[in-house]
């Protein structure tokens, strides 16, 4: 039985987190230089047995009220966090609350990416997971994994877990 599923899968996270790199790394284009996005951009993209429509949002403040636009169609919530830039965390955290708490994310899988691994001193994710206070905010499926999109080092084994929850 190969059903093959269809969900819009939102990626989000604040600026600079690497969610377009990231993306890159999931179509075969890691390569490519990437540069803020503005707004958002869509891609289609196969994985395991899912047709996945990714949603990259910019994560610059003055687009992050766009996410909200997007929570009705999406089935699954991907949050990137710059694991090596500790400064950011309390933001990071904030932004993820927002998101957990709106009435219409309620229930998506949840996957929180520590990127940026490959750097010296980046949070191991279960120092992440502690400070972002992972468990209590989620309330919801989710895994926390960490990752380099920049060497495309754990991207695949995370959307893996992703894939299941869309099963
Ligand atoms: P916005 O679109 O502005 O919200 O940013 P973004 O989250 O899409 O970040 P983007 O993918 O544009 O990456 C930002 C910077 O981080 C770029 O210079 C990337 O090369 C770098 N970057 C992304 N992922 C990694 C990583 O795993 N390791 C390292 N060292 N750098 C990374
Ligand atoms: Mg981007």
């Amino acid at each position: 039985s190969c059903k093959q599923v269809k969900a819009n899968v939102l990626v989000l996270g604040l600026a600079n987190s690497g969610k377009t790199t990231l993306v890159n790394c999931l179509m075969e284009a890691g390569d490519q230089e990437v540069v803020p996005t503005v707004g958002f951009s869509m891609e289609k993209v196969h994985f395991d047995r899912c047709k996945l429509t990714v949603i990259d949002m910019s994560g610059q403040e003055k687009y992050q009220p766009l996410w909200e636009m997007h929570y009705t169609d999406a089935k699954a919530l991907v949050f990137i966090v710059d694991a090596a830039n500790p400064a950011s965390m309390p933001q990071a955290a904030a932004a993820l609350e927002a998101v957990v708490a709106h009435q219409e994310t309620q229930g998506l899988p949840l996957l929180v990416f520590a990127n940026k691994m490959d750097l010296p001193d980046a949070l191991q994710p279960a120092e992440l997971a502690e400070q972002m206070q992972l468990p209590q905010v989620a309330q919801r499926a989710f895994h926390i994994t960490s990752c380099s999109a920049l060497r495309n080092e754990g991207v695949q084994e995370g959307m893996k877990w992703l894939a299941g929850q869309l099963q």
